[in-house]
């Protein structure tokens, strides 16, 4: 990984939040020219906290991905484009649908032209969601699986994948689209539930709270660790032989939902788990079962998530737990 990204220049969007900090922070670690762009857009992940471990060997740049001279003057001259900047919320996308079609179609459009016209060699890889499968019968996933999203946030997360694939293929843009599953790990959010349902769970079980399931749990669910995240974030960019391809990017191993929480209730010590009855609106927006099918990523990018369940929660519990006051 350091042969590839030592000296090269990286601009990650949405680089003060819970999976560009993350990423930004193993860049800065393999010797990368880092520059992190974001808006510290209200209520999401931005958190300036996020580059306290490599603010020296980063710089920040506070803009919006919907500003187009801006865009175009940063992406100039950059390696790697990692396009992670986005509206995160499903509900938030459902009460304003508005921003999520702003921020994650208009936005998307603008940092795309810009890469067009002042940078068109740029390697770009965009973050998508599982989200935009919405719900499927099949209960194993692959990338061929039309997607079907359910919500705001998800159709505009899919629409953001298309302007891609179709910059890819009729400019010629070298960009890859990675469909990431549920993550968790350090540096979330975690003020409020509606962004990383698993996050939020071990933020209740720390502070000794109820931890509310719906229904019985037995909602199979795949989790994936934010290293491992960030690792396929790392094999794509340094992959130029892929332009236009789709990837999941998830465990590969579901578990019920229930399982995981158990966990995390042994490992903190603390929080009681209690059943409720599915809200309304949650039910329609649920996207059932769902574990993805991850070959096509060992194929492409040599790519697996490697660190189990256990040991992810419990480097996500010891963050939290040295860093509450940062993040609650
Ligand atoms: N966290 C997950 O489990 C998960 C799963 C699948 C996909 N994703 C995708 O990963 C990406 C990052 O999500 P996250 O969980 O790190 O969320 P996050 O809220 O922690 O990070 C998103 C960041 O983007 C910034 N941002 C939002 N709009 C922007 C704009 N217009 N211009 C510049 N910056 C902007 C926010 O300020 C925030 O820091 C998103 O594209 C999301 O769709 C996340």
């Amino acid at each position: 990984m350091t042969d590839f990204y030592k000296g090269k220049k990286v601009l990650v969007t949405g680089g003060l939040g819970f999976l560009g900090s993350n990423l930004a922070c193993r860049l800065a670690g393999l010797g990368a020219k880092v520059t992190l762009l974001d808006c510290l857009l209200p209520g999401h992940g931005g958190n300036l906290f996020n580059m306290a471990d490599f603010k020296k060997s980063a710089r920040f740049v506070k803009g919006d991905i919907r500003n187009k001279p801006l865009m175009e003057r940063l992406v100039k001259g950059q390696d790697v484009l990692f396009n992670i900047g986005a509206q995160t919320s499903h509900t938030d996308s459902m009460k304003n649908p508005y921003l999520d079609v702003d921020i994650n179609t208009r936005g998307q459009i603008n940092l795309l032209e810009a890469c067009k016209k002042a940078n068109p060699g740029i390697r770009v890889v965009y973050c998508s969601s599982r989200a935009v499968y919405g719900s499927v019968s099949k209960r194993v996933i692959d990338e061929e699986t039309v997607p079907r999203p359910l919500d705001v946030y998800a159709t505009n997360k899919l629409a953001g994948e298309h302007y891609h694939r179709v910059y890819a293929k009729v400019f010629g843009l070298n960009a890859t689209i990675l469909r990431v599953a549920n993550g968790y790990g350090p540096r979330a959010q975690m003020k409020e539930p509606s962004f990383g349902i698993l996050n939020w769970f071990i933020r209740l079980a720390l502070d000794d709270a109820q931890i509310k399931i719906f229904g019985d749990g037995k909602q199979v669910r795949d989790y994936v660790y934010v290293d491992d995240i960030t690792d396929a974030f790392l094999k794509t960019g340094r992959n130029m032989k892929i332009p236009g391809e789709t990837l999941n990017i998830a465990s590969g191993r579901g578990l019920p939902l229930i399982t995981i929480v158990k966990e995390v209730v042994r490992l903190a010590g603390t929080g009681r788990i209690v059943h409720v009855p599915w809200p309304d609106t949650n039910k329609k927006i649920d996207v059932g079962d769902f574990v993805a099918e991850v070959s096509k990523a060992g194929r492409l990018i040599g790519w697996r998530a490697t660190t189990p369940l256990r040991d992810g929660l419990e480097e996500t519990i010891a963050f939290y737990r040295q860093n509450k006051k940062r993040y609650w």
